[in-house]
């Protein structure tokens, strides 16, 4: 599956804004919701459409709808929450899951402490969201979590990743589409994207 990365002026504008360390918790929560808005219209590009009839005040037309699967959104918190808001805007009626997962910080090993996923999964095309794909413990995990449950359409939208964290996506799940704001060349021994944004949880919920 091809990887995106998505070159249009208002998103790369934005994520400028986002990783600048003087932008503080109000304005990095309106970026996020406002680039996963974006990025949302370019991921859902390829959704299948049917023909329909409808009734307008003159007469019938013959117009097109989103066929096929319902939509859900699967933020990893705690940083997806932040993207939520944004995608809703486009498609309201999506359900939406959450995977509780964090990097240990000594292994950045990804660590599951919560879940709860549509009933219904297996017939949704769910889009996980993480601002972050680093090493992509996380999203690997999250991807896993949600295919051995029957999940079967899964895309996954990430604002900023590293070239290691797509190739491992790309590794293990081959059939996943990614899409994705910047792609920063390394990680540091901390496992932190560079340059990247620094913590996108604690900027998003000003705790730290
Ligand atoms: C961050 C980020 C991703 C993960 C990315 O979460 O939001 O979920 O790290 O790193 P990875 O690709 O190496 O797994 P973090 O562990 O800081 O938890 P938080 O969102 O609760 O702060
Ligand atoms: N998680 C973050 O929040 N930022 C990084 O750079 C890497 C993981």
């Amino acid at each position: 599956m091809p990887v995106e990365l998505i070159t249009h002026p208002l998103v790369q504008h934005k994520i400028s804004i986002l990783r600048d360390k003087n932008t503080g918790p109000k304005d990095f929560r309106d970026l996020v919701e406002e680039i996963s808005t974006l990025m949302a219209y370019e991921a859902t590009r390829n959704l299948p459409l049917e023909d329909t009839l409808i009734e307008t005040p003159l007469g019938q037309c013959s117009s097109r709808i989103i066929s096929g699967k319902k939509l859900g959104l699967v933020p990893i918190l705690r940083a997806g929450l932040g993207m939520v808001n944004g995608i809703l805007k486009l498609i309201p009626a999506a359900k939406v899951g959450h995977l509780g997962i964090y990097r240990d910080h000594h292994t950045l090993k990804p660590v599951e402490y919560y879940a709860k996923l549509p009933e219904d999964l297996q017939e949704r095309h769910l889009f996980v969201l993480d601002p972050m794909l680093a090493t992509a413990g996380s999203s690997t995990a999250a991807i896993d979590y949600i295919k051995k449950r029957g999940g079967k359409g899964i895309t996954l939208i990430c604002l900023i990743a590293s070239q290691n964290g797509i190739d491992a996506v790309t590794k293990s799940h081959p059939d996943i589409p990614i899409f994705v704001g910047a792609i920063d060349k390394t990680l540091n021994q901390k496992g932190y994207i560079v340059p990247g944004l620094g913590d996108a949880g604690d900027r998003l919920f000003g705790t730290r």
